[in-house]
């Protein structure tokens, strides 16, 4: 249906992106969290691999309506803290509480289902499916209609197909991604397959969307171009966190910033703080504190 529009440049493709899309979150169960109030705490939490502390007691929280950011050198633990807030790992003490509730042992599809979604620092798509297709798996992880339903053509299952085909195509013409919907998404530029990961992720209408380095391999126009994008998102009332290297950047799109080091918050707070700060410069310069 595009053939005119292979191999569109990542660029190009942003900048048809469509802002008047809806593509707000849909209503979930569970307690409501007002603007402005805790939506997700991490409390205390360390995470040792061996001899590797990964996070070492740990705490911030993530705000309903902010975009907050997560940076540090490499190795700081940034995923890894993705990777428990998401069921990826359990902390080994300290714990992960998501609307004041605990996520204890919960697996990835559960806390799918809870309200938060993430992308992967090294895409992770459905290559040989479409790009419609990748989208509608996010949408399906709230349906509730199964396999045995779906057999026998339940008119609730027609519903719930019905729906999820109009959320995933408005995410897709949100993401300036609606001329590709029919390709295969291994077939994809790589900026639009970047893209695809946040439309799938969007699609399970999650509360809470993390996003680990998604402009990584982008140049600076693009980044630009994806962190206007991301504000975007949380002005259709996501709430956002966000791990990104580009220091310009992250200060340019986030309310507050939390810094790790080897494993441990550094520094916390509003993006002209962290610019100053001393610990934060010091990391990212290599420096001795003390000696500087
Ligand atoms: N599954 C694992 N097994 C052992 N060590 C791990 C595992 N996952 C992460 N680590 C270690 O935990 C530390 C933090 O890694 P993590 O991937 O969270 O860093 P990061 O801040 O995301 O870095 P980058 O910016 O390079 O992505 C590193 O020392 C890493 O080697
Ligand atoms: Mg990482």
């Amino acid at each position: 249906m595009s053939e005119a529009t292979s191999n569109t440049a990542a660029d190009e493709a942003v900048t048809q992106i469509n802002p008047e899309a809806h593509i707000e979150p849909e209503p979930v169960a569970g307690p409501l969290v007002s603007e402005g109030e805790k939506l997700l705490e991490v409390d205390n939490v360390t995470l040792r691999f061996g001899g590797v502390v990964a996070l070492n007691e740990v705490s911030f929280d993530i705000r309903k309506g902010e975009i907050l950011g997560l940076i540090g050198p490499n190795g700081a633990g940034k995923t890894t803290c993705f990777n428990v807030m998401t069921g990826v790992y359990q902390p080994t003490s300290g714990q992960v509480r998501f609307k004041g509730e605990g996520l204890g042992k919960r697996k990835k599809f559960e806390i799918t289902k809870l309200g938060i979604a993430r992308t992967f620092q090294n895409i992770r798509l459905f290559g040989n499916m479409t790009a419609l297709e990748n989208v509608m798996v996010g949408v399906d992880a709230h349906h509730s209609t199964g396999v045995g339903s779906a057999l026998f053509r339940l008119a609730k299952h027609r519903r719930e197909e019905a729906h999820g085909l109009a959320r995933a195509s408005e995410l897709l013409e949100f993401m300036g991604l609606a001329g590709k919907a029919d390709e295969l998404a291994r077939n994809l530029p790589y900026g639009d397959q970047r893209r695809l990961e946040i439309a799938r992720a969007l699609a399970t209408s999650p509360q809470l969307l993390c996003l680990d380095e998604p402009a990584a391999g982008f140049n600076p126009a693009e980044k630009a171009k994806l962190m206007e994008l991301i504000r975007l998102i949380r002005d259709q009332g996501y709430t956002v966190l966000l791990i990104e290297h580009d220091m310009r950047l992250v200060m340019g799109v986030t309310d507050r910033i939390v810094v790790l080091e080897f494993g441990r918050k550094i520094a916390e707070g509003v993006p002209a703080d962290i610019r100053d700060n001393p610990a934060v410069i010091a990391a990212y310069l290599g420096v001795d504190e003390d000696a500087s």
